[in-house]
């Protein structure tokens, strides 16, 4: 096992009726701009619960932050924050709402051109130099209600880029399974798959001794592929919804990545399919996925044999068979989840795609992805021009 440490320092706090305690998460006194997305939240009873809660704090709204939250958009907060002097920030939406409002919080008092902060992708450490924030979780998928990462698009460039750190934990996420009920089938099916890949970028690399983590990664996995398409028929079973809501929540909180490789390659790779084509992020991950499976063959059978006897039982003759095995029943999944997993079947402008995505990556210096730093430019072509 690597060395690791372990800071989360996000109250997580899970289960029906769990939004009236926001009254008391926030600091007194506190100035509190209510950030959310396109609407959703007035539509399903959200917002009422959230203004409740909030009765006793003068609050400011800042609506309208977009799927894959946009700088652009992002920046009129941070003008908004920096005239009313506001000092909390409560984010009431799915990842882009939570994403665009981590952004928020680093930029306020940033000095310097906010711009920086994605493009150098710095490390925002100081707890001081940020706007505190919490946050209602309205869609389990990326993790980002316990996590200190973010991805943000620049519109004007077309950069999907992520940055993050310590300082950008939420204090608090209320997880409240119910808001599932109103999500449309198709961010539902997001939901599941984009949680289902965080697991396998965290997972499906080599063999290694750290044994916890590999159990706990497949015991998400067991539990999604159990869950997902009964919770696209019926997203009003509690039990559905809280099973999905925990198993993305632990998908990406850090703890399955202590002390062992990950990849994050199919992620890397996706982002630019959804800044050059807005793909809904899941659909980019199913797409690339089980391409670079297939492209990283050698590198990640081992593995991908253990996931598949683990995961779906399945058996065979050799290593090779059983790994592909598990690449085909990944897509078989992926199928039963709605996805598409060719980019031809989202866009008809893909011809370009592999060109662009590599000299994108030659130019950020991007030569060495993956868990063993060999998905080379030439790797990252191969595996977006199987994905045609
Ligand atoms: O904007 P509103 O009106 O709220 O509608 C949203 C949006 O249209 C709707 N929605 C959310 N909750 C709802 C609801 N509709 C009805 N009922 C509800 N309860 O769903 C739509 C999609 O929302 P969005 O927040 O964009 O989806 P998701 O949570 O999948 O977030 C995707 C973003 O997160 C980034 C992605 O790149 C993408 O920008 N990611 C963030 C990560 C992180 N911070 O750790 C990791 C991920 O890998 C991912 O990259
Ligand atoms: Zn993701």
């Amino acid at each position: 096992m690597l060395n690791f440490e372990l800071y989360n320092p996000t109250n997580y706090i899970f289960g029906k009726g769990q939004t009236a305690k926001i009254s008391e998460l926030i600091p007194q006194n506190s100035k509190v701009l209510l950030a959310y997305g396109g609407g959703s939240i007035f539509k399903n009873g959200v917002y009422e619960q959230v203004k409740l809660a909030l009765s006793n704090f003068e609050v400011v709204e800042f609506g309208g932050i977009e799927p894959n939250p946009r700088y652009e958009t992002l920046m009129k907060a941070v003008a908004i924050i920096r005239e009313q002097k506001i000092d909390f920030i409560l984010a009431v939406g799915g990842g882009s709402v939570i994403d665009g409002v981590k952004f928020i919080s680093a930029a306020v008092k940033f000095e310097g051109n906010p711009k920086d902060i994605l493009h150098k992708r710095l490390l925002i450490k100081e707890l001081s130099q940020v706007i505190p924030f919490g946050t209602v979780l309205t869609l389990p998928a990326t993790g980002s209600e316990m996590n200190s990462g973010a991805v943000i698009t620049i519109d004007e460039t077309q950069e999907k880029l992520s940055f993050g750190g310590s300082a950008l934990f939420p204090k608090f996420s209320i997880c409240d399974p119910t808001v599932i009920a109103s999500l449309p089938i198709r961010q539902i099916q997001n939901g599941i798959v984009d949680a289902y890949t965080h697991v396998l970028e965290q997972y499906l690399t080599y063999p290694h001794d750290a044994m916890l983590q590999d159990r706990i990664a497949e015991g998400i996995l067991q539990t999604l592929v159990e869950i997902g398409p009964a919770v696209v028929e019926n997203p009003s079973d509690y039990k559905l919804a809280a099973n999905y809501m925990w198993c993305a929540t632990m998908a990406l909180n850090g703890l399955i990545q202590k002390g062992v490789p990950s990849d994050w390659a199919t992620h890397m790779i996706g982002h630019e399919l959804t800044a050059l084509y807005e793909i809904d992020h899941a659909r980019t991950l199913a797409i690339i996925g089980p391409n670079l499976y297939r492209v990283m063959f050698d590198t990640k059978k081992e593995k991908l044999v253990q996931y598949g006897e683990r995961v779906f039982n399945i058996s065979g003759n050799s290593v090779e068979d059983k790994a592909e095995q598990a690449i085909e029943k990944t897509v078989e999944f992926l199928h039963a989840m709605g996805m598409q997993t060719k980019l031809s079947e989202n866009t008809n402008d893909y011809q370009k795609t592999a060109d662009f995505i590599v000299n994108r990556f030659e130019e950020r210096g991007w030569k060495a992805l993956g868990e063993k730093q060999n998905i080379t430019p030439e790797k990252v072509r191969a595996i977006v021009e199987m994905s045609y």
